[in-house]
């Protein structure tokens, strides 16, 4: 049997203001949830638990209290939105009405300028996927974007479905082998 853990990043300062994208520290709260994730870990003793994070900083550093071996894999890094980093959702749709308009129409095939779609991130993560798929008890600590493609992946969603899976802060995702399935369970962890 197979256990796999998935996380988002624990609240980063541009999730309180609503911003997309770039690479800002955790917030308060975040960081309580990086302290309640450690030791929801510390204190679980999972035989040869490993982490993998992303190459940002809100991942890495929610990692950072979790006794075990970590790595830091860029494929893991949350879409790139392009010309809209560090934008709000209205302030994209102010500045960019016709590229906002495009998102909505199709958000699996949707590439922001200069940037990546759903599509791109499905792509990129082909050879982590693989590689996820030789590991047992790994942790891994991502994003939203790349988040709801790895479990699309896992628990057989239809592409179109991908973008719209529900992935919550602040709480953990188990999958569990079961025949050839995955067994998924919900772990939220208060902070
Ligand atoms: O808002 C947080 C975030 O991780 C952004 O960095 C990213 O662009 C976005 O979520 C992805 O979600 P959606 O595809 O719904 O915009």
């Amino acid at each position: 049997q197979k256990t796999y853990y998935f996380s988002r990043h624990g609240e980063s300062e541009f999730n309180t203001l609503g911003k997309i994208g770039g690479d800002t520290n955790l917030s308060a709260r975040g960081r309580l949830y990086a302290a309640a994730l450690a030791r929801y870990f510390n204190e679980t003793n999972i035989d040869g638990l490993h982490v993998w994070t992303s190459e940002k900083k809100r991942t890495k550093q929610t990692a950072q209290d979790i006794n075990a071996a970590k790595e830091h894999i860029s494929a893991l890094n949350e879409l790139d939105a392009g010309v809209c980093e560090e934008l709000s959702y209205e302030e994209m749709q102010e500045q960019y009405p016709q590229e906002f308009a495009w998102r909505d129409q199709d958000k699996l095939r949707y590439r922001y300028p200069w940037g990546e779609s759903y599509i791109d991130i499905m792509n990129r993560l082909k050879p982590v996927l693989t590689e996820l798929e030789c590991e047992n008890n790994l942790l891994v600590i991502s994003h939203q974007a790349v988040l709801r493609c790895i479990l699309g992946y896992f628990l057989n969603k239809r592409l179109d479905e991908l973008p719209y899976i529900n992935v919550p802060l602040h709480t953990i995702i188990k999958l569990t082998t079961y025949g050839y399935k995955y067994k998924m369970e919900v772990i939220k962890l208060n902070v």
